[in-house]
């Protein structure tokens, strides 16, 4: 019988067939098997049988030492702090996004820092060539350290550049485009991208090199290749936002050095990605003044707050069916949201089509901006705005009843800060709210509580 020359990988979790199959084993997922031509080379042996003795024993956990796990500055805050702090070495990070989204610049942005702070820098480019990259670099203004560039695909070659240069910190951009001559798939093939990562994890514990590899995203919104590949990094980043619009947000989804839940905001410029410090602000920019349908509350991104618009268009529906669109928040909770507007506060939609907008392109699944949208709706309803300086947060339950949030202090705080004298929030949340910030407080307990204070500015 001939020798079989291909077999089959689920893409989601890297299992391996002999044949195809509907249902992965594994993951359990759906279609997921795809089929590659069968590797060549073989898998590296154990320690036990390269050199008959094991080499690594046991340690006590209190003698491991944490003291190189230092971090080094990467130059821009917000990256840092999504990463838990500074750039962990030999760190394999994971950068994902849409194309277009800044993933090259910010990359080259950080090359550019380290290497005028002291640190060796690869740049292996497997999209661009040089020259192109040199003219995106002309747009980040000087140079003041010396970035080393090449535009390689071939993993082998780009093994010899690392030993030969000796980097500190090694871009791979990106890791689809990277293959490895022995294995006879096609670049960006599961086996090829799962073989390339699992060299280069090696190259980045053995040397201590922080590697970045720069990952496609598929149209599901998944990095493309196997999953594994998410299993196999320290960190997952993912680099999201509209195209079009100029800000751009870091979101850590995985992260062995750090809290997972930080969030890191841009903007892109002429001169290629700035930092926002102060996102509320940011996001509230050109909010309309006097208009109904549009209300201000403040969820939590990671460990801070933010303050974000939520416009809702309430119009008499042409045709019997009302429609409802939900752009930023999920669409079955807007559903929930109208039923609880409809039998707790008494306001009937049923001819009414709804639209629900957050405004920036934000997309958020906290339950605390609850609130904030079914005020703008009934705002939106009633034709009457809401008082300038108001704010709202808390979760609406099935009876109408609003309950208490995490945060809420900090929520508060931030408002405070940004100028909003009114904020309507959870009566349960009032417990642990400082002296100082009491007084703008207004606790709220039901739905209907909250419809009255609309009409009371
Ligand atoms: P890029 O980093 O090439 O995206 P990715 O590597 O994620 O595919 O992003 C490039 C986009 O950003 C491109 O559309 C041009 C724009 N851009 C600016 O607006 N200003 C700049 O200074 C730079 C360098 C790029
Ligand atoms: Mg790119």
């Amino acid at each position: 019988m001939a020798k079989k020359t291909t077999v089959f990988f689920c893409k989601e979790c890297g299992y391996e067939s002999s044949k195809w199959m509907g249902q992965c084993p594994g993951c359990k997922s759906w279609n997921s098997f795809v089929e590659e031509p069968v590797k060549i080379s073989k898998p590296a042996g154990t320690a036990r049988d390269s050199g008959g003795l094991r080499r690594s024993a046991a340690t006590s956990l209190k003698e491991v030492s944490v003291a190189d796990h230092y971090r080094i500055p990467s130059g821009m805050g917000e990256l840092d702090r999504v990463l838990g702090g500074g750039i962990v070495p030999g760190s394999l990070v994971l950068l994902g996004g849409d194309p277009g989204i800044g993933k090259s610049t910010i990359l080259l942005q950080v090359s550019k820092y380290l290497t005028e702070h002291g640190t060796k820098v690869l740049y292996v480019s497997g999209e661009e060539s040089l020259q192109q990259i040199r003219l995106r670099a002309d747009r980040m203004g000087e140079f003041g350290g010396d970035v080393r560039m090449a535009s390689e695909t071939s993993l082998d070659v780009i093994e010899e550049l690392i030993a030969a240069e000796k980097p500190d910190f090694c871009v791979i951009d990106s890791i689809q485009t990277i293959y490895r001559e022995d294995v006879s798939s096609a670049p960006g093939s599961v086996s090829q991208v799962r073989e390339c990562t699992n060299i280069l994890m090696q190259t980045a514990k053995q040397n201590n090199i922080t590697i970045f590899l720069v990952g496609h995203v598929t149209k599901e919104g998944m990095v493309a290749g196997p999953r594994v590949l998410e299993h196999m990094v320290d960190t997952v980043l993912y680099f999201e936002g509209d195209r079009s619009a100029v800000y751009r947000l870091l979101r850590a989804v995985k992260n062995r050095f750090g809290a997972t839940n930080e969030v890191g905001v841009f903007e892109m410029g002429e001169n290629g990605l700035t930092e926002v410090e102060n996102p509320s602000e940011y996001m509230l920019n050109g909010r309309p003044l006097g208009m109904s349908g549009s209300s201000v509350t403040c969820v939590m991104e990671g460990t801070r707050p933010m303050l974000l618009e939520i416009q809702a268009l309430v119009a008499r529906t042409a045709f019997g069916l009302p429609r409802r669109t939900a752009v930023g928040i999920d669409f079955n909770r807007l559903n929930l949201l109208i039923a609880v507007i409809e039998k707790r506060a008494g306001i009937s939609l049923g001819e009414y089509d709804v639209y629900v907008n957050i405004t920036g392109g934000m997309r958020v699944s906290e339950p605390s901006i609850d609130l904030a949208v079914v005020l703008s709706i009934i705002s939106g309803y009633y034709d009457v705005p809401a008082g300038e300086h108001d704010i709202a947060f808390g979760e609406i339950g099935l009876t109408g009843e609003i309950r208490g949030i995490s945060n809420a202090p900090m929520r508060v705080r931030e408002a405070v800060k940004l100028g909003y004298t009114r904020v309507i929030l959870p009566e349960v949340s009032m417990q642990r709210m400082p002296k100082e910030l009491r007084d703008c407080c207004v606790p709220v307990r039901t739905i209907r509580d909250a419809v009255r204070l609309l009409s009371k500015k």
